[in-house]
């Protein structure tokens, strides 16, 4: 396949990566996973903000502008013929002999490249078991950083467990899963953690809290206990990869009737009705 390395499109065996990148060293970088349907970016705009607000908080100068990170995307999906996937887009701060302060001179690293990927539309059907994980990252958890060994430690730990994904908590508060949000609806209002400093800020959950409020269903972002998810009448994560899944079991007991609710559907007819 065709990648984006350090402003050439070149195929992945000719990527050269310097083994001082201070993404190994430290994670010291930033990314975003953009969904592709029918070869277009899908809110490509609500992703580039987020890389924008990233990029800014890790004080990480982005090389290019974001109209020509845009048009190379464009560019990478049509080399690579890509219909249905995700693209991975990621810059480092650099490469240069490890040392903690920010390298003098280091020009940041690019890397983007294609994946193919169906739409979950098995899981959106049949629905996910979870399984509660302490969330043990650290307070930016707005940024979209490579730091992301807490998610990877808590997925695995999930599946270990016999479930799929992990819906991380903060002393019973829960916050959101490994690599997607979470919304509960109990009483008829969807709740979901604010878009404060402990989740990121989905653009996904952006996208479904329009579409809840544009179909007069009450939205509450405020907290929610791992308690009132267990006795919720549904929950369902929000990503880029998973669009909008139910969660059918968490840690072994069934929400609800064990079976996707009323409202998690009509959000997903209406999801599906935004990549058409
Ligand atoms: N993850 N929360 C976390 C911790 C995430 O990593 C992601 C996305 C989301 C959902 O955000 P969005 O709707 O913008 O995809 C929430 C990507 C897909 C990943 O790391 O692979």
């Amino acid at each position: 396949s065709v990648y984006w390395y350090n402003g050439e499109f070149i195929a992945k065996e000719d990527v050269r990566i310097s083994p001082d990148d201070r993404g190994y060293y430290f994670g010291d970088g930033l990314y975003e996973v953009f969904r592709v349907y029918a070869g277009r970016i899908y809110e490509a705009e609500a992703h580039f903000e987020r890389l924008v607000r990233t990029a800014d908080g890790l004080r990480i100068a982005l090389p290019y502008t974001i109209e020509a990170i845009q048009q190379l995307l464009e560019e990478l999906i049509g080399r690579n013929g890509l219909q249905e996937g995700t693209v991975y887009l990621q810059f480092t701060r650099g490469a240069a002999p490890r040392s903690h302060p920010f390298p003098q001179g280091a020009a940041p690293v690019t890397m983007a490249y294609c994946t193919e990927l169906p739409r979950p539309l098995a899981a959106m059907e049949r629905g996910i078991a979870a399984v509660t994980v302490p969330d043990i990252r650290w307070l930016r958890c707005d940024f979209k950083t490579l730091n992301l060994l807490p998610n990877t430690l808590a997925k695995q730990q999930a599946l270990d467990a016999g479930g799929d994904d992990a819906i991380l908590h903060r002393s019973g508060t829960v916050t959101e899963c490994s690599a997607s949000n979470i919304m509960i609806v109990r009483g008829g209002t969807i709740l979901t953690h604010p878009a404060d400093n402990l989740i990121l800020h989905g653009v996904t959950r952006g996208v479904v809290l329009r579409l809840a409020r544009e179909a007069a269903i009450p939205v509450e972002e405020r907290p929610f206990t791992v308690d009132e998810l267990l006795g919720a009448d549904e929950a369902f994560i929000t990503g880029t990869t998973v669009e909008v899944t139910p969660v059918v079991r968490v840690d072994g007991h069934a929400i609800a009737a064990g079976d996707a609710g009323p409202v998690t559907r009509r959000l997903q007819e209406a999801f599906a009705a935004t990549i058409r």
